[in-house]
């Protein structure tokens, strides 16, 4: 972004952040929140008001993450970082953090650039990356620091996807121990790729290959036995871990066990798990395509444990794990056979308006925590030190908010570049209305302002910080 943004006061909202709420006004200048109070008017030279009354007013949304233009499956992410960052401001994400994967054989400085050449100069949100390892050889191993020094302070590691990302506990120590050593995080998709990879050869043995034949060959035992064990190879390394995507609460409990060793772990989970159960693998035809994903989809006894787990602490974020592939073109590639489809599904865009309305009004989870689970964790546990809540000094990535306004979400509406949802016809209580990015104003009422393509920036982020 060029040039001094203008000043901007947001009057009379309801403020939000992790730990309180009031009524008060947020002075905007030079892209950052420079005042939070009352009358704020009377003190400084506005240039622009913008009305919030009757209004929530939010931080920016951080979702920590998403897969945009991600080779996968023989296919790509159907949104680039100009489609996808747009999706998220229209739902209130400002940020977000994308794996930077590396192809087996190529260093990280070439997968780094490579995700750049993605993003820079084309996202109009702001972004960082993850760097994902499927390869550690020693000359990788000796790349770590400097990846540290670009500002991708977490590594993310796969235990299932056997023979294309998945990587051995040898190797997963290695880089724990390498990560460990400059603060950095890893973050980890929690299967057990040999169950699964044998689960699978049963089924197509069999000829069971339509779309709920994934969700059987992914149970929540594997998943579990994943979690368990890298959380063991952490606390034997010393690593702090993050575990992506938590879909089941046989998963969930293993990491209630591993607090009690006072062991740096943190859950994610996803809307997905939060609001489907495993009926939508029934949809007549091919319609469970649009829900395959790995974990899968699994049962209302899991939602409860997810929902109880997020108001409690024992889960500290919400990503999406935004992974979209169109219903025509590139799910029905799998159209024969599950193992075809590509795994992922849309959602960035309706992060917020979902869980506002199908948590907070359904009394699952109060705001404040929220906020904390969509904005502020996020930031704090992945080193986005100016993000995560509305605070003097911080950058103005501020939501407006309106609770009552109800809408539909649909394929047919949204800003995804996707010919599908998986949340088609739901309607939500709670809508986006207004956003500002950088302390520009980005969404207005509803609609698109001032965006210019590449506007979103690079967010260097800083190592973890508590326990190291
Ligand atoms: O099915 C999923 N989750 N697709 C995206 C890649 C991953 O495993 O996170
Ligand atoms: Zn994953
Ligand atoms: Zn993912």
């Amino acid at each position: 972004m060029s040039g001094k943004s203008k000043t901007i006061l947001i009057r009379n909202g309801h403020i939000w952040n992790a730990s309180d709420d009031f009524i008060g006004d947020i002075f905007v200048n030079d892209g950052k929140i420079a005042a939070i109070g009352n009358n704020l008017k009377e003190h400084f030279q506005v240039e622009e008001i913008i009305d919030a009354d009757g209004l929530y007013v939010f931080p920016g949304g951080v979702d920590p993450h998403t897969h945009l233009d991600l080779p996968f499956m023989g296919t790509f992410s159907a949104d680039d970082f100009e489609t996808g960052t747009l999706a998220g401001l229209y739902g209130g994400t400002t940020s977000i953090v994308d794996l930077a994967l590396q192809s087996r054989g190529s260093s990280l400085s070439d997968c780094i650039s490579h995700w750049h050449e993605k993003a820079d100069g084309k996202a109009v949100g702001d972004y960082a990356f993850h760097c994902g390892i499927t390869d550690f050889p020693e000359e990788v191993k000796k790349e770590f620091p400097d990846v540290v020094k670009e500002g991708i302070t977490s590594f993310k590691v796969f235990m299932a996807y056997k023979g294309v990302l998945m990587i051995d506990d040898r190797l997963l120590l290695g880089v724990m121990e390498e990560a460990r050593k400059y603060g950095a995080v890893i973050t980890v998709h929690a299967e057990n790729g040999d169950m699964v990879d044998a689960m699978v050869a049963k089924y197509k043995k069999e000829k069971r290959l339509t779309p709920e034949y994934h969700a059987l060959a992914h149970p929540a035992s594997a998943e579990a036995e994943a979690a368990g064990r890298v959380m063991d190879l952490a606390f034997h390394t010393g690593a702090v871990v993050y575990l992506v995507h938590t879909s089941c609460r046989e998963a969930l409990k293993k990491a209630q066990q591993n607090y009690q060793r006072n062991q740096r772990v943190f859950v994610e989970t996803c809307p997905q798990y939060l609001l489907l159960d495993d009926s939508v693998y029934k949809k007549p035809g091919f319609e469970g395509a649009k829900y395959v994903m790995s974990p899968p989809i699994r049962t209302k006894q899991d939602q409860e444990a997810l929902w109880a787990g997020l108001q409690s602490g024992n889960v500290q974020t919400i990503g999406t794990d935004y992974c979209p592939f169109n219903f025509v073109g590139q799910k029905d590639m799998g159209k024969e056979d599950f193992t075809k489809i590509p795994n992922g599904a849309p959602g960035i865009e309706h992060r917020l308006e979902l869980l506002f309305s199908e948590g907070v009004l359904k009394n699952r989870i109060t705001l404040n925590r929220l906020v904390e689970v969509l904005c502020t964790n996020p930031a704090a546990i992945f080193g986005l030190s100016t993000k995560g809540s509305l605070m003097v000094g911080k950058d103005a990535d501020i939501v407006l908010f309106n609770p009552d306004e109800t809408h539909t979400i649909s394929s047919s509406t949204h800003h995804h570049n996707v010919d599908n949802s998986i949340y088609e016809g739901w309607s939500v209580t709670g809508k986006v209305k207004t956003v500002l990015s950088n302390g520009k104003v980005v969404i207005r009422e509803g609609k698109a302002d001032e965006i210019s393509k590449g506007q979103g920036r690079y967010l260097r982020r800083k190592p973890y910080n508590f326990a190291y």
